[in-house]
């Protein structure tokens, strides 16, 4: 792989924007800003360019990559719509019309144009709209659609600030465009239109309850909630830890105060033997901890704030070496499934009940 003096420049400054629209152009990658985490975008109709993503992020290349539009015209051009029944084409429409563009991914049959490269080997291509502003500049500026994971080198917890990107990807591309903190803070919601039934793939800021009420009945992929390990999940990145911190994370649940005295139990015995610790704790709580190193992700009430803080928090945890971490279980709120499938995968499904 080539080795690259990777520049941060400030995306909604114009200069920059032509270099990457130019980079992309020439077969190369480009990390970008979304509303839900940083993408490292690259040509989706190239195949050596799809090539390049997956080498810059040591990811499996049988994980497809989500191709990002700026037109709802382009799924003509990259979805064989037309084959999918009828009711299952019209709220693929439906969807597109109410979240688009946002943070929802489509999956739909895909068109001989994307190349294998770019879906895994699949038959089908996943497809966004997002709506954060340089990103969408990016895309139409440039005129090609951007295939782009989540920017983060695989197995990591996924980026939400340009520096996160820094961090994983420094000399494996040439340019960053630097956004500032994104507002989401987790991936988009997958729906897999291609099936009888319209399928979460995987959860994200749009809910099940908020499809629902556009399209009707939606399942969740069982491979998602069931504890059953033979079932695989149809994302095919659903199967990989992922999200990881470097230290061991456990997550406590139950009642809020059995919670604390847990977790203050736990930090003083790992303390005691000389281990670093951190605690991942909302801010309704923070001060009943009686350990150190206490980092504050969001508010219990409203899990936006939890979503948009949780993988910074995660990355704040490697950079003071922590060893151990414990989590607060951040539910009861709307977003609690999406957030708590990406911490549960983060702690290896090591969960302790209070
Ligand atoms: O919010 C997002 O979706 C971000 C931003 C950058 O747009 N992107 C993102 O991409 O999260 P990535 O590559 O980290 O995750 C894509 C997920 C993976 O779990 C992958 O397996 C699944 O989408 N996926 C992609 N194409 C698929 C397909 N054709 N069928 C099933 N799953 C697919
Ligand atoms: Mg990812």
């Amino acid at each position: 792989m080539e080795n690259y003096r990777t520049e941060q420049l400030n995306g909604s400054d114009p200069v920059a924007m032509e270099k990457a629209c130019a980079l992309l152009k020439a077969g190369e990658l480009v990390a970008f800003p979304t509303e839900t985490v940083y993408g490292l975008g690259g040509d989706a109709l190239n195949p050596e360019a799809s090539a390049k993503i997956y080498a810059a992020k040591g990811r499996p290349s049988d994980n497809p990559l989500i191709v990002h539009i700026a037109d709802v015209a382009a799924v003509e051009e990259l979805a064989d719509i037309s084959a999918i029944p009828d009711t299952m084409q019209e709220k693929a429409k439906h969807l597109m019309e109410a979240f688009w563009p946002g943070p929802l991914t489509v999956i739909l049959p895909k068109k001989d144009i994307v190349p294998h490269a770019t879906t895994g080997g699949l038959e089908t291509v996943a497809i966004r709209m997002p709506s954060h502003p340089a990103a969408m500049e990016l895309i139409k500026k440039s005129g090609i659609f951007i295939a782009a994971p989540s920017a983060n080198a695989s197995g990591r917890p996924s980026p939400t600030k340009a520096e996160h990107v820094m961090q994983d990807l420094s000399g494996r591309i040439p340019l960053i465009l630097d956004g500032g903190a994104v507002g989401i803070g987790i991936e988009s919601t997958i729906v897999d239109m291609t099936g009888e039934v319209p399928t979460i793939l995987r959860p994200g800021f749009i809910t099940k309850k908020m499809l629902t009420e556009m399209i009707g009945e939606v399942m969740i992929d069982p491979a998602l909630t069931e504890p059953d390990k033979n079932l695989r999940p149809k994302a095919p990145g659903m199967k990989y830890t992922h999200y990881a911190p470097q230290g061991e994370l456990t997550i406590v649940e139950g009642n809020a105060s059995a919670i604390t005295d847990r977790i203050n139990t736990l930090c003083a015995e790992k303390a005691s033997r000389g281990f670093t610790v951190s605690v991942l704790a909302t801010e309704e709580h923070v001060a009943a901890y009686t350990c150190p190193h206490v980092i504050t992700v969001g508010n219990e009430a409203d899990g936006a704030t939890v979503a948009a803080r949780l993988y910074a928090a995660l990355r704040e945890c490697d950079a003071m070496g922590a060893q151990y971490i414990y989590s607060e279980a951040f539910d009861g709120t709307e977003l609690s499934g999406a957030i708590m499938n990406r911490l549960i995968k983060a702690a290896g499904h090591r969960v302790i009940k209070v």
